[in-house]
């Protein structure tokens, strides 16, 4: 089935949260802070009131007040200090919003932001991680998936001593910027009763909705958040961010609604990045190819404000059986914005060493990487021995190895040559946990024989739109175009959101269930639908508590196909493959969209994207596409995504596994492991450049 909203989108019938028509409003555009750290002493604001067309000028000294508690009052996705904005004269990080100018125009707004005088008493600020930073410690659990900062069984320095054959390399990997099409954007708008209406981009539009409502210390449910089409996300629209507080803000401060949109240049030092990391990584194996220790460790960052931990050390914590290991984080507290979401949080960093390594010690052993992954897949959960639900990851690996012809392959790296290109290939393995969260739907039964199927999902972009009304047709026994799906409002109530690879299971859970309801009650009541239609409501919150407790991930091989020229070091993917176990595929047009992007993005993260930190100014030297590339269509030579027919009853009733994010993980760690197979030098510190081609 194609895209339900597919020809909106490409007619512009389909409204993005800047795009809703709304009478009367004004403009605003943030000035953000020229220093790294300190505190601002005063904002002149005189100039840009006297923009023609300027209506205010906001700083901390006359912003509306939010809760300084309101960290503590409830359920708050990704809350911190960094929403705070506006609230004190405190300058935490470079690009920090200090004031706002307010104007009838976005031009105006623009122009009276840059009038704006700013001065401040400068205090030296520390930007860069390091790992023998002093104020480096061990986090208590990791924000995404709350698992704990330190992690260890057995005894893995022993074991590593005591390891026949033993790897340890360090790599590293920059800080990234999501980069999603759609930059952040909201209208903001208060009406006569105080409650708050935002138009905004937004993955999460229920949980924002509880974090904006404590945030302005108001009763949960009166902020309403519409997000009917995202364009894209990829973590950082996943909380509420400064700019969207800034909006409210302004709007109640100039009692109108306003508009907001960044620019690309804005939105690093607003709307987040993921943070930079540090990887230490030691394999013991015997001669066998048997891991008998598992040691990583890595060094990640965030703001003074807000503790927010990547879990990078999650996936080798279950990924191999090795009896000994350990699993680390260490954070370091600096002057920057708060790091947010994205691409896979910790699982594809962590996974890109993980699996360099597992490369860097199948070339120690000369044994074939496909193999060496094979040897050491455990029977269940190496962590806490809970039985997997299904753990396709052998079943990839020998599928992908077919396909991708790797029995023909020659083992010794920088030994194909093509014309003036060396030429190699290489594997790594993919996983991603397979999460499901509590939600609620409704289904509705029109006496026209329509259907009207409401659930609180976002759609970035990825299909979830096509995929629910597929799971609603079903469930009703009915085409999918007599299903009305209604999304992307707070008021719908959904706890789960369009992140963590979770939406289609956990919002297809809900519908299914509503649906089926719906359908047994049209049935006891004879078919006929009655006059004023007849509707029901279900909530998977019970049916998620009660699952059996079981490991549940997705499970990937990737193969990447790499050329390096001899003369320049230019690096090109001719070939990526990805074969992907991830329960019932649902839609394969989608599915395959989702897979191969992620791939792309594993290619992009490999070879292009890079955030530079410049410790001077404590800003990022290279915030917009012309500076931080990532791949796009004229980078792909060949990329193919496969999905195995894995049937796993014991995860929903839909029986998919989350697959937004499976497709990114490992997929820089196989073209690293194909650069070093074609050039024989191992490149560790991404993004690779021509200069590792030596
Ligand atoms: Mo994704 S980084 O879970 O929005």
């Amino acid at each position: 089935m194609v895209r339900v909203d597919g020809l909106d989108k490409v007619t512009g019938a389909a409204r993005y949260a800047y795009e809703f028509p709304v009478s009367g409003a004004a403009y605003v555009w943030p000035v953000g802070a020229t220093v790294g750290r300190g505190r601002v002493t005063g904002v002149d604001a005189e100039a840009a009131l006297a923009v023609p067309g300027a209506l205010a000028v906001l700083d901390h000294t006359n912003a509306p007040r939010l809760r300084a508690d309101f960290a503590d009052s409830g359920q708050l996705l990704g809350a911190g200090g960094h929403m705070l904005v506006l609230q004190s004269p405190e300058v935490a990080h470079h690009g920090q919003i200090v004031a706002a100018a307010v104007a009838e125009t976005l031009e105006a707004a623009r122009e009276a932001a840059a009038a704006v005088t700013v001065t401040y008493e400068r205090e030296p600020h520390d930007v860069v991680l390091r790992e023998d930073d002093d104020g480096l410690y061990v986090p208590e659990v990791s924000t995404n998936d709350g698992t704990p900062g330190f992690v260890e069984r057995g005894d893995p320095d022993g074991a590593l001593a005591a390891a026949p054959v033993r790897v340890e390399a360090r790599y590293t990997t920059p800080a990234q910027f999501p980069s999603p099409m759609e930059p952040h954007a909201t209208i903001a708008a208060w009406d006569g009763d105080g409650r708050l209406v935002l138009h905004n981009a937004d993955q999460a539009p229920f949980l924002s909705s509880l974090t904006l409502a404590a945030l302005f210390g108001l009763d949960p449910g009166a902020v309403e958040i519409v997000s009917e089409h995202v364009g894209g996300g990829f973590g950082s629209k996943g909380s509420p961010r400064a700019a969207v507080i800034l909006a409210a803000l302004a709007a109640r401060a100039v009692g109108r609604p306003v508009k907001i949109a960044l620019t690309r240049r804005q939105m690093p030092s607003l709307t987040g990045y993921r943070t930079p990391t540090i990887q230490r990584v030691r394999l013991g194996a015997g001669r066998d190819g048997r891991l008998t220790a598992v040691d990583h460790e890595a060094v990640i960052q965030s703001s003074r404000s807000t503790e927010f931990v990547e879990q990078v050390v999650s996936s080798t914590r279950m990924m191999y059986a090795a009896p000994h290991a350990r699993a680390t984080l260490r954070l370091a507290r600096l002057d920057v914005m708060t790091p947010v979401w994205f691409r896979a949080p910790g699982h594809t960093p962590g996974m890109f060493a993980l699996e360099s390594a597992m490369d860097e010690l199948a070339s120690e052993l000369d044994m074939d990487p496909v193999e060496l992954r094979i040897v050491n897949e455990p029977e269940t959960d190496p962590e806490n021995g809970l039985p997997f639900s299904s753990r396709g990851l052998v079943a990839c690996l020998r599928e992908g190895a077919a396909r991708f012809g790797w029995a023909d392959r020659d083992p010794a790296p920088a030994a194909r040559r093509e014309g003036r290109w060396l030429v190699g290939t290489g594997v790594a393995a993919s996983h991603h946990p397979d999460y499901v969260f509590p939600s609620s739907a409704l289904a509705r039964a029109e006496a026209d024989g329509t259907y009207r199927v409401r659930v609180g999902a976002a759609d970035l972009g990825t299909g979830a739109r096509t995929v629910l009304t597929q799971v609603a047709a079903d469930a009703l026994g009915t085409a999918p175009g007599r299903v009305r799906l209604e999304i992307g409002r707070a008021s719908m109530g959904s706890p789960a959101f369009a992140g963590g690879s979770m939406g289609t299971a956990s919002w297809g859970w809900a519908v299914d269930k509503a649906c089926r309801a719906l359908t047994a009650e049209l049935a006891a009541a004879g078919g006929a639908v009655p006059e004023g239609g007849l509707e029901m409501r279900a909530d998977t919150t019970e049916d998620i508590a009660g699952r059996v407790e079981l490991s549940r991930h997705g499970f990937g091989a990737q193969f990447a196909r790499v050329r390096v020229d001899t003369d320049t070091g230019e690096i090109r993917v001719d070939r990526m493959l990805g074969v992907f176990a991830a329960g019932r595929i649902l839609n394969p047009l989608t599915a395959r969209s989702q897979l191969v992007g992620g791939m792309l993005m594993g290619q992009s993260m490999a070879l292009l994207e890079g955030a530079e930190v410049d410790q001077e100014s404590g800003d990022f030297a290279n915030p917009d596409l012309a500076g931080y590339h990532i791949a796009s269509h004229a980078d792909v030579r060949g990329i193919e995504a496969v999905f195995l027919d894995e049937r796993d009853d014991r995860l929903n009733p839909v029986g998919g596994k989350g697959i937004g994010e499976l497709g990114i993980v490992g997929a820089a760690a196989a073209v690293a492991n194909a650069f070093h197979h074609a050039t024989g030098s191992r490149a560790r510190d991404l993004p690779i450049r021509i200069e590792d081609a030596r």
